[in-house]
């Protein structure tokens, strides 16, 4: 078991009605004036700003808004927030949404406070945030985790490029997580959810790492969970036990604690954050249910024990009396008839994605042949085109 560092700083307000709590919460934070972060309209039409915006109020905090945030939250937007908290004074930003108005909450905090460096080079890896804005969520999507990660994810529109980076700074003061705020997310998004979900847990999984039984039985559970959860949700959208679970699933999946003791790159979200960079319309979760799995199918034979302890205490595949690629095969199988009955796609043509596209999509994904990535199976750039390629042709 590896070395490890720990620190989940989020303060998570969770149940019915708690986002009524917000006003009071932001006020411990001596908040002189507040930026509310939202996307498209959802939040409008679900009435929830309104809600935000009296509370606020009736606790004399002033603030200012903005709207807009796409899905693959744009760059543009964030430098746009940056000027615009500089102008006003914002020192608290509170987003309203899912990972994408989080995400573009947590650049805009660090763009604030760290007034010297562009915030691209943040995303770039050139630079880190050294110092941070508060900020709070009031979640009303299970996906992304990011209520409780470290990480940011960013798109530069002009040159189609996403890219994640990792600080104890993009750690979220608090969370505000009410699962009654999820019954509108549409089947499509749900499906989206789920499946970033188990995938969080899922990647860390399959990292390097051994004797880690611990986090394993921890992992495999959160994995089942969001499993279950996520197909009882799409199955039933008002169905509070399994909007509940699989918010709660959402931030345990991604805040750390099932990599500890294990090395930690998701890998298959790499390859995925290059499809969402060249087609901005591809939901995460929608990319990540197309590419896993091909990656695994490549890749398993590098790890047979690991697959077959997934296959069996994950899909309860009988891993005793089989041979054992035929087991992991069989979980994997599962795996994808999963994906396609939440109604996601499972090879890259059902995105849409460009044959001609692939090399460039193994370029970047390599960083010009330069970056292989770590694994049971290390992966140079030939490998992720492979993969790519057999993703292309599921
Ligand atoms: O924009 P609005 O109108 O609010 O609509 C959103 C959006 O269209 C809608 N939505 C959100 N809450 C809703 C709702 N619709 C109805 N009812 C509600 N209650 O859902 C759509 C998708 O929202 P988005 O925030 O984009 O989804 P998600 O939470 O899946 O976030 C995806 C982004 O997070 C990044 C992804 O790459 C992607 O950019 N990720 C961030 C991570 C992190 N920071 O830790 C980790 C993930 O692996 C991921 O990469
Ligand atoms: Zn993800």
């Amino acid at each position: 078991m590896d070395n490890f560092f720990f620190h989940t700083p989020t303060k998570v307000y969770f149940g019915k009605d708690e986002e009524l709590k917000v006003g009071k919460l932001i006020r411990e934070y001596n908040a002189k004036k507040v930026l509310i972060h939202y996307g498209g309209g959802s939040q409008e039409k679900s009435g929830l700003l309104s809600k935000v915006r009296k509370c606020l109020k009736e606790e004399g905090i002033s603030y200012v808004e903005l709207g807009g945030v796409k899905p693959n939250p744009e760059l543009s937007l964030v430098r746009e927030g940056i000027k615009l908290c500089k102008e006003e004074g914002v020192d608290f930003i509170l987003a309203v949404g899912g990972g994408s108005v989080l995400d573009s909450t947590k650049d805009i905090a660090n763009g604030v406070a760290n007034p010297d460096v562009d915030v691209w080079e943040f995303s770039l890896g050139t630079k880190s945030p050294e110092k941070t804005l508060n900020k709070g969520v009031i979640l009303t999507l299970a996906a992304a985790g990011s209520e409780m990660s470290n990480s940011c994810v960013i798109t530069d529109l002009d040159n189609n490029d996403k890219r994640g980076y990792g600080s104890q700074m993009n750690r979220m003061d608090f969370a505000i997580m009410n699962p009654e705020l999820t019954y509108t997310v549409s089947k499509y998004q749900t499906a989206c959810g789920a499946v970033d979900i188990a995938m969080h847990t899922m990647e860390r999984y399959f990292c390097l790492g051994e004797d880690t039984y611990l986090t394993d039985s921890i992992a495999e559970a959160v994995m089942k969970s969001a499993i279950k959860s996520g197909m009882d949700a799409y199955n039933n959208p008002t169905d509070y036990a399994a909007r509940a679970n699989m918010m709660w699933a959402s931030s345990l999946a991604h805040n750390g604690l099932t990599q500890c003791g294990r090395t930690f790159l998701l890998t298959v979200h790499q390859f995925e954050h290059e499809v969402s960079g060249m087609y901005p319309d591809v939901a995460h979760g929608a990319g990540l249910a197309a590419l896993w799995c091909s990656w695994a199918r490549y890749v398993y034979k590098a790890s047979i024990d690991r697959f077959c302890q997934w296959a069996k205490n994950v899909w309860n595949v009988d891993t005793d009396f089989e041979h054992k690629e035929a087991c992991i095969e069989k979980a994997i199988n599962m795996q994808e008839d999963y994906y396609k009955k939440l109604g996601m796609p499972t090879n890259l043509k059902e995105l849409n994605v460009k044959e001609e596209d692939l090399e460039t999509l193994a370029l970047k994904c390599s960083r010009n042949k330069t970056r292989t990535l770590p694994g049971y199976m290390p992966l140079s750039y030939e490998n992720i085109l492979d993969i790519y390629k057999m993703a292309y042709n599921a």
